[in-house]
């Protein structure tokens, strides 16, 4: 099987306004100086910035990315944004069930599915959240929620081409606190064999994995070479491009070794 090619994709969640957009021209710049090819870079600003990113990164390779839409293409609700929306504004891609969402917005895997089959239909890639909270985890019931969601949020139409899935303990998000290297490990090795049932083993293999939950600098390097991690999905560490662009060197040490 080929080599799947990682992505690290930053989550600026409700953070940035239009001056911070210096920062994805500082990455950018820093991208175009000393590129690693190895992997694949998105940022997902807040909605009110993915019509004014385009220009910024326009030329480069980074990807543009979106953080929710609703299910529906177009109609009556207010403050919402549909995924055609977001691919009319230059985004290739979207967060769907982020545990952020799932929580402020009591996002069921049911619409968290509706969500990611949106993304399908307006051509976008769906970077499906799963994670257990802290309580989840001490009760021992870590695979158990994992399956679950993804079970309940995985269309079956995902493939590794349309679909990301992204690993993220809720008490690892924002803490500074992660899963030990071999933790890690275990439950993307247990994602992986669950996307295979749902899926087949030829999507399930292809498929990238990645690992989002206090992604620094210091710790990438051990968290992005655990087997079955195809990258990450990082929210902090995101919003600075020199913390992002240390995380995304990760991937280039091997070649400058
Ligand atoms: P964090 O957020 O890197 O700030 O922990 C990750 C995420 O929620 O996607």
């Amino acid at each position: 099987m080929a080599a799947i090619r990682p992505l690290v994709a930053g989550n600026w969640k409700m953070h940035g306004t239009g001056s911070s957009l210096v920062e994805l021209s500082t990455l950018r710049k820093r991208l175009a100086q000393a590129p690693i090819p190895e992997v694949e870079v998105m940022v997902c600003p807040p909605a009110t910035l993915l019509t004014r990113a385009p220009e910024v990164l326009q030329g480069s390779e980074i990807v543009l990315g979106a953080q929710d839409c609703h299910p529906l293409a177009s109609g009556p609700h207010t403050g919402d944004i549909s995924a055609e929306m977001l691919a009319d504004a230059g985004a290739k891609a979207v967060i769907v069930g982020h545990s952020e969402r799932r929580m402020d917005h009591g996002e069921t895997d049911a619409l968290v599915n509706a969500k990611a089959l949106a993304a399908y239909r307006a051509g976008l890639t769906a970077i499906i959240c799963v994670g257990e909270t802290e309580a989840e985890r001490s009760e021992g019931a870590t695979m158990s929620v994992v399956k679950r969601e993804l079970q309940g949020s995985v269309p079956e139409e995902a493939r590794a081409a349309n679909t990301v899935i992204a690993y993220e303990p809720v008490w690892a998000i924002g803490s500074g606190l992660t899963p030990t290297p071999a933790d890690v490990a275990e439950v993307h090795g247990f994602i992986r064999s669950v996307l295979g049932q749902l899926l087949g083993n030829g999507q399930s293999g292809a498929m990238r994995i990645l690992y989002g939950g206090s992604v620094k600098p210091a710790n990438a390097g051990e968290l992005l070479y655990v087997p079955d991690v195809n990258g990450a999905l990082v929210g902090g560490a995101s919003l600075k491009a020199d913390d992002f662009y240390a995380i995304l060197a990760v991937y280039g040490r091997e070649r400058t070794a």
